[in-house]
């Protein structure tokens, strides 16, 4: 019976997340929700402005960077850490025009992409490496992400003023949104 208490001990003792690790986690953790909250700002202004693709862009971005922070969240007690939930910057809530919206979305997913990099940087130097593997999924996400971003930013500066091809980007970009929530929930 000692025996098997002790094993326990030992197995808890051994996944705990270090103090470094941890804070470094609950900092991302924050990143991702900021970024849910931004995305939900940016899908509030362009649903009042009518262009209801880009809306809908938007709040599946939001929904994505929810699911990102649970992720860290559940990891973070999983492994003997505590997730902190806790307040927020807030986002702006109006933009000159859609092309500074994507051209913000685009410049904040850089920003993430760093914050992950260097977190990764962390765990390596404190050679947590079930930490490390978790994050890999991140680098990956933030590959695909950057890469959305500058497409669509690509695509704006083509159109430039013309109002059909607005019109158009609207339509196309629902699309894309459909495309992104059947990989959020596949069936
Ligand atoms: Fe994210
Ligand atoms: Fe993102």
């Amino acid at each position: 019976m000692k025996w098997i208490i002790f094993l326990n001990f030992t197995e808890k003792t051994l996944i705990m997340l270090a103090k470094n690790i941890e804070s470094a986690l609950n900092k991302q953790i924050r990143i991702e929700a900021e970024s849910s909250q931004t995305y939900l700002s940016m899908a509030c202004w362009a649903e009042v402005q009518g262009l209801e693709g880009i809306a809908q862009f938007m709040y599946t971005q939001s929904d994505e960077e929810r699911a990102h922070m649970l992720k860290l969240v559940k990891y973070v007690n999983e492994r003997g850490g505590h997730a902190q939930v806790t307040d927020l910057k807030a986002p702006k809530t109006t933009y000159t025009t859609f092309k500074e919206m994507f051209e913000e979305l685009y410049n904040h997913e850089l920003f993430v992409s760093q914050s992950i990099n260097e977190l990764v940087h962390i765990t390596f130097e404190e050679r947590d490496y079930a930490t490390h593997n978790f994050l890999q999924w991140y680098v990956s996400e933030q590959i695909e992400e950057e890469a959305t971003a500058k497409s669509i930013l690509d695509k704006i500066n083509l159109i430039g003023d013309d109002k059909g091809g607005l019109y158009l980007f609207d339509r196309d970009i629902q699309q894309l949104t459909v495309t992104s929530s059947i990989a959020i929930n596949p069936k």
